[in-house]
C-alpha cells in the first residue's frame, strides 16, 4: 500500500476531523477569522490527525470520539505553526502569508494563544485523562524545543545529541503523542501504546530532518514556505551539521556557511551559494540515511501491534516520511 492509497481510503473520516477544525475558526474579530481560515484552508498534509486515527484502527475505532482528538491535535499543530512563523520571521505557509506578515505581533501571539486553548478544549473534550496528559505533555515538549532552537541560534559548535534533542521536543514529540492518544483513546493495551508511541517518535524524527533537507534541496514555491530560511535563521541542522563536521567542501565554501550561519543579517547572495555549496556536498544523502534509519525504526515498532490493513497504513505513512518532496 502506498501513501496515496491510506489517504484515499482515510479521506471521509479525515474530512470530519476537517469540518471539526474549521468550526474552530470561527472567530468574531476583524480580518482574523477569514486569515485563519485561509491558513487552516490552504492544506497542510494533515498528518498529525492521521496517525490519530490509524494508531486507533487496529483496536476499536470509534470515530466520534477520536474526531475532537484530531482536530485537537491538528489545531495544536497550527498554533505552534502560527507561533513558530513570528520567531522565524516566516512570510509564508503552505503558499499563503503568514499571520506575522500581514498582522500585527500583539494580535498574532493572542490568536496563537487563543488556538493553543482551543486545541486544549478540544482535548479536554475527550473527558479522558490519560489523553489530556500526553497532550499537556507535547505542549511543553514543543515549547522546551523550540526554546532549544532559539538558544542554540548562530552556534555552529552545537552536537547531534543537541539536534536530536531538538527536534524530538519541537517536532517528534507530537507525532509521538498523535499516536499515542489514537492508541489510548482506540483501547490498546499498555504494550501496544507504547509502541505505537515508539513508533510516532521515530516517524517524526524522520520527518523533521526530511523537513531540513527539504529547505535546503527545494524551492519556495515547492514547499509553500521560505527555502533556505534555516540557514538564514542561523539554525544548524543535520545537513549543514554534517557538512561541517564532516568537511564535506572546500575551505572556502565551509567559511562561507560558518559566516552565513553566524552573521545575524547574511546576504541574498551568500545565503544562496551557502545552500548550493550544501545541496552539492553529499550532505543531504547522509542527512536523508539517518532519517532512513529513523523510519526503520519506526517500522520495527509496528512489529508489536496486530498485523492487517491498520498496520499496512501506518507503515506506508512511515515510508512516505522520507520519500516526500514538500
Ligand atoms: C511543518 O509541519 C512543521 C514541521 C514540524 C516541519 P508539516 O510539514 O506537517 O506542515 P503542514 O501541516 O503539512 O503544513
Ligand atoms: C518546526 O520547525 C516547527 C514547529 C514544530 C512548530 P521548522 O521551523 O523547521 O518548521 P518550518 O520549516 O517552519 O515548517
Ligand atoms: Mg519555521
Ligand atoms: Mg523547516
Amino acid at each position: 500500500m502506498d501513501f496515496g492509497a491510506v489517504l484515499e481510503a482515510m479521506w471521509p473520516d479525515l474530512k470530519r476531523v476537517e469540518d471539526r477544525l474549521l468550526e474552530e475558526t470561527t472567530l468574531e474579530y476583524p480580518l482574523v477569522g477569514d486569515i485563519l481560515r485561509g491558513l487552516i484552508g490552504a492544506g497542510g498534509k494533515r498528518l498529525r490527525p492521521l496517525l490519530v486515527l490509524l494508531a486507533a484502527r487496529p483496536f476499536n475505532y470509534d470515530l466520534e470520539r477520536l474526531i475532537p482528538a484530531a482536530a485537537g491535535i491538528e489545531l495544536l499543530h497550527t498554533a505552534s505553526l502560527i507561533h513558530d512563523d513570528s520567531i522565524d520571521h516566516a512570510e509564508l505557509r503552505r503558499g499563503q502569508p503568514t499571520l506575522n506578515s500581514v498582522l500585527p505581533p500583539e494580535i498574532v501571539i493572542m490568536v496563537g494563544d487563543y488556538m493553543f486553548a482551543r486545541s486544549a478544549m478540544l482535548a479536554a473534550s475527550t473527558m479522558n485523562p490519560r489523553v489530556l496528559a500526553v497532550f499537556a505533555n507535547c505542549l511543553g515538549s514543543i515549547c522546551d524545543g523550540q526554546l532549544r532552537e532559539i538558544f542554540a541560534a548562530r552556534r555552529t559548535d552545537i552536537s547531534l545529541d543537541d539536534y536530536q534533542r531538538r527536534i524530538y521536543g519541537k517536532t517528534a514529540s507530537l507525532f509521538a503523542g498523535s499516536a499515542e492518544i489514537g492508541a489510548i483513546l482506540g483501547g490498546a493495551s499498555d504494550a501496544e501504546i507504547d509502541a505505537l508511541r515508539r513508533y510516532g517518535g521515530h516517524l517524526g524524527m524522520a520527518f523533521q530532518i526530511v523537513d531540513d533537507v527539504l529547505d535546503l534541496r527545494e524551492s519556495t514555491d515547492h514547499i509553500g514556505k521560505p527555502a533556505g530560511h534555516d540557514l538564514r535563521q542561523g539554525t544548524v541542522t543535520l545537513p549543514t551539521m554534517l557538512f561541517l563536521q564532516n568537511r564535506l567542501g572546500d575551505a572556502g565554501s565551509l567559511a562561507l556557511v560558518e559566516q552565513v550561519l553566524t552573521d545575524s543579517t547574511p546576504g541574498d547572495h551568500e545565503v544562496t551559494a551557502a545552500v548550493l555549496a550544501i545541496r552539492h556536498s553529499g550532505a543531504l544523502e547522509q542527512a536523508l540515511d539517518m532519517a532512513r534509519q529513523y523510519v526503520d525504526q519506526a517500522r520495527e515498532a509496528l512489529c508489536e501491534i496486530p498485523a492487517g490493513e491498520a498496520r499496512d497504513m501506518l507503515e506506508a505513512v512511515a515510508k512516505y516520511a522520507v520519500q516526500r518532496h514538500f
